[in-house]
């Protein structure tokens, strides 16, 4: 347990922008930083971080909250793991009190087993460095292939003897639940023998540094045996989310905005080593989409480092529309005969390498096509195939320029005339359309009125005017089902409890009160009818602190037990308005007719009351008191309608009143 007051140091040392930008990368857009969204894939960024406030918010998939919040979605970490991500962070050292079994026994599954993977991390580490058998052996052999000692420690690199249950022994004198032992793979399913042995061992990190899985490779070239194996899948050990070297590559990637690919974990390290670290592998398969999203967080541009012969690569290339889709700038870069990335760096060194591959990386569409024509020369029925498939994976681009141009490029190398290209790609892009379209009006709940899903075709809308101070910079938040905003009066209700949230504390000079005890005397009486009951629930919530005299601190919101609460409130206070930073920009003087919305909170709550106060009572005038007007009458209670005649024509002329002040023109009924 961490005492609550070591809580709330880590808390206050806390900046959300530091958290999130060691996996995101962030722009500055004023006050607000923006980036893509790590938890859904999207091309233009709708994610937000508020310095000011510590919180942030995706306006794309909806996701927001704290930096805990962050820790525990992004890198599925314990309430408690996010703490203590966040105080060695922050250098902040954690007493903790002594751990009850019972908190013992508590702990997640995942948890326990990334222990385990610490537990055989230690012991293999032992093993490579402190036994003469590792030394002589194990140590012997990767010093041999070329790696220094920090390398090899920085990978986590180490050693499992030939042993029959070595690690086992260890697990069971150290009281390590066999249990999970076996289930990070680490023993055989009888639990009689290790997994990994006469094996030198490579540790194979998930993204934020835990020890994920492990790698075996024999230091035999015996042909029969397998020159790799792998743990399993397991809670933490996801292969098609997992990049071998991510988690060392990640800050190089950003830094340099590029990340290469390669096959092996040992051209990984080897190019690590020689100061090249923006580089991962997948491990021998071809890229999936959960690793192509990994990638994307950090950078746009992938560079894939081939060798081998044609054909391996000819298969590879296939995999590679994917990351088209996800709109990479993919390039390909083929190492000289009888060269993987590793030998090519330990045989001439960092330097020549990367002059090698900058100069010899082609782009994956020019490079592919160039490929195939090679192979189809003078085989009209092939290159017709070949065509076919070059149009099919510039259909995948997401971008209608990129496509065009690339269209337009292979045209001429594949001389084809562009319209028969540009026909061909259309037909293909219809029929991925018509299909998601039938897929979408398959789905319950799907409206009408939705925006396209943001599938592999995003296409891009009109870009907002520039210099348009609201400049959109996002998509709106994501309508709840049954939201019917035209119909009802939640645009209205939900600016109130903005306001309520986001300046409830504010003191209004005039009046000496507070803005929420300003609302919440004003319209009060109406927040049981609200049409939308969460923002009525609230509201409310904020009418009994004040009642009570408690202060109405978005703290209070944001940290709420009831996570619709907490969610709304995040939710408001991340506008996804902006002042845009081209104003300035182009008209060269900052908006000065008006203050910036965070100092303007008194016009707002008075235009956002009479809004509100206009949508209640227009609703009153044409709906409610027509109704009530229609009962009193079917009675035939003639006072009871003289009555509420002469209410609706009071009701009217405040109505038209209010309308005047807001500038709304009211539709005669
Ligand atoms: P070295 O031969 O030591 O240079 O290893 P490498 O990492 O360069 O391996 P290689 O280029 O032969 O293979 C590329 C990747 O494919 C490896 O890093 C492994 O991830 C994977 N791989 C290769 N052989 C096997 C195998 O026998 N089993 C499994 N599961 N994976 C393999
Ligand atoms: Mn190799």
């Amino acid at each position: 347990m961490i005492p609550p007051k070591q809580v709330q140091d880590i808390l206050d040392a806390t900046r959300i922008e530091e958290v999130i930008e060691e996996f995101v990368t962030l722009r500055r857009r004023g006050v607000n930083l923006i980036g893509l969204c790590p938890f859904h894939g999207e091309k233009t960024p709708s994610f937000n971080v508020n310095p000011t406030r510590n919180i942030f918010k995706c306006f794309g998939c909806g996701k927001g909250g704290d930096a805990i919040t962050f820790l525990k979605e992004h890198e599925s970490l314990t309430y408690v793991d996010a703490l203590k991500w966040l105080a060695k962070k922050y250098n902040i050292e954690i007493q903790e009190t002594e751990r009850t079994p019972e908190q013992v026994a508590e702990m997640q599954l995942t948890d326990s087993l990334y222990i385990v993977n610490e537990f055989a991390l230690k012991h293999f580490q032992e093993q490579l460095f402190d036994t003469d058998e590792g030394k002589s052996v194990a140590l012997a052999y990767f010093k041999q292939r070329g790696l220094r000692e920090d390398t090899i420690r920085a990978f986590g690199l180490g050693y499992a003897p030939e042993q029959r249950d070595l690690l086992l022994r260890r697990a069971r004198a150290t009281g390590h639940n066999l249990d999970l032992v076996k289930k990070v793979g680490l023993c055989s399913q009888d639990g009689g023998r290790d997994f990994f042995r006469g094996r030198v061992m490579f540790a194979i990190h998930n993204i934020s540094g835990k020890i994920a899985a492990f790698a075996g490779r024999t230091m035999s070239s015996e042909k029969t045996i397998p020159k790799y194996i792998n743990s399993p899948e397991t809670e933490i050990y996801i292969k098609n989310k997992t990049l071998y070297g991510a988690f060392q590559a990640k800050k190089a990637i950003r830094q340099l905005d590029e990340c290469l690919l390669v096959e092996g974990y040992m051209d990984v390290i080897s190019l690590y080593q020689a100061g090249i670290e923006n580089v991962v592998a997948s491990s021998g398969t071809s890229l999936t989409e959960g690793q192509l999203q990994l990638i994307k967080r950090n950078t746009n541009n992938l560079k894939i480092l081939y060798d081998g012969d044609p054909a391996g690569i000819k298969a590879a290339l296939r995999g590679l529309d994917l990351a088209l889709e996800q709109d990479l700038n993919v390039r390909i870069c083929l190492l000289p005969d009888g060269h993987d990335p590793d030998s090519y760096v330990q045989t001439f060194g960092g330097d020549a390498f990367t002059k090698f591959t900058t100069d010899n990386a082609k782009d994956f569409i020019l490079f592919k096509t160039e490929l195939l024509l090679e192979e189809t020369k003078g085989d009209p029925m092939r290159k017709a195939g070949l065509v076919k498939d070059i149009v099919a994976s510039i259909s995948k681009i997401p971008d209608p320029i990129k496509r065009s141009l690339y269209l337009k490029e292979c045209s001429a190398l594949l001389e084809v005339s562009e319209q028969a290209l540009i026909g061909e790609s259309n037909k293909l892009i219809t029929t991925v359309l018509k299909k998601r379209d039938e897929k979408a009006a398959r789905q319950p709940g799907a409206a009408s009125d939705y925006p396209p899903n943001t599938g592999g075709y995003d296409w891009p809308t009109e870009p907002p005017p520039v210099g348009d101070p609201t400049e959109q910079i996002g998509s709106f938040p994501p309508r709840r089902e049954g939201e019917g905003m035209s119909r009802s009066d939640e645009f209205q209700e939900r600016d109130i409890v903005r306001l309520l949230v986001q300046f409830g504390n504010q003191m209004l000079d005039k009046e000496g009160v507070s803005v929420s005890e300003f609302i919440l005397s004003d319209i009060g009486e109406s927040l049981s009818d609200f049409d939308n009951s969460l923002y009525g629930k609230l509201a409310s919530l904020c009418y009994d602190l004040m009642l009570e005299q408690k202060n109405t601190d978005h703290n209070y919101f944001i940290h709420h037990a009831e996570k619709e609460i907490s969610d709304l409130a995040i939710d408001l206070l991340t506008s996804p308005w902006d002042l845009s930073p081209n104003w300035e920009a182009r008209w060269g003087y900052p908006l000065q007719n008006q203050p910036v919305p965070d100092l303007n909170f008194d016009t707002d709550m008075r235009q956002a009351l009479d809004r509100f106060k206009l949508r209640k009572l227009t609703k009153l005038c044409n709906i409610v008191n027509p109704a009530r007007i229609k009962t009193a009458s079917d009675a035939g209670d003639i006072d009871e309608v003289m009555r509420l005649m002469r209410i609706q024509e009071k009701l009217k002329s405040t109505r038209n009143e209010l309308a005047k002040k807001t500038g709304t023109i009211v539709l005669p009924k």
